[in-house]
């Protein structure tokens, strides 16, 4: 697959607007995604596969610290190594801007996600309980 990633930009919110909750995930909605590009501190990009949004990710700085505010592939082209590659260009990007970690909270139940992260080198480093409703929410670290 010859996939492509770039910052996100409005065009791209506005293309994955209507697509988000179910095509996506329904935890992160357009509002909050319009505010994060807006931020200085926040960093997003998108995996681009035959001009077709299949993927976003995004990371918000706090000093010397990144928080990965989210990472998601769209449904129907899940395990195909997109969340790999957005996870692996966060990671230089948080290189780039000079963070010493990289923290993230993923429910307990995600196996893919902690599959994810775990493949590219986080670690569990806490417990926060009931974070989702009634799950538990693991806390990971990547030492950049
Ligand atoms: C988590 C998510 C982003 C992974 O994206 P993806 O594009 O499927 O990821 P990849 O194809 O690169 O897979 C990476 C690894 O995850 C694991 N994985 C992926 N899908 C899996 C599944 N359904 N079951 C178990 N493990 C899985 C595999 O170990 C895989 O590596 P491998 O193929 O080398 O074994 C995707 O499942 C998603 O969008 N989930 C909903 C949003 C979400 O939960 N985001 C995380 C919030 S903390």
């Amino acid at each position: 697959m010859n996939i492509e990633i770039e910052k996100m930009n409005k065009n791209h919110l506005e293309e994955i607007k209507e697509a988000l909750e179910n095509e996506f995930d329904d935890f992160w909605n357009y509002n909050i995604l319009k505010e994060e590009l807006n931020s200085s501190n926040s960093k997003y990009i998108v995996a681009i596969l035959n001009k077709e949004i299949m993927g976003f990710a995004g990371v918000k700085f706090a000093l010397d610290q990144a928080d990965i505010m989210n990472i998601v592939t769209r449904k129907d082209y899940r395990n195909k190594g997109i969340g790999t590659l957005l996870l692996n260009e966060l990671i230089s990007i948080c290189k780039e801007f000079k963070a010493n970690s990289i923290f993230l909270e993923v429910n307990e139940d995600n196996k893919p996600a902690i599959k994810l992260y775990e493949k590219a080198g986080f670690e569990s480093v806490g417990i926060r309980k009931n974070y989702y409703k009634d799950k538990n929410g693991i806390v990971m670290r990547y030492v950049v």
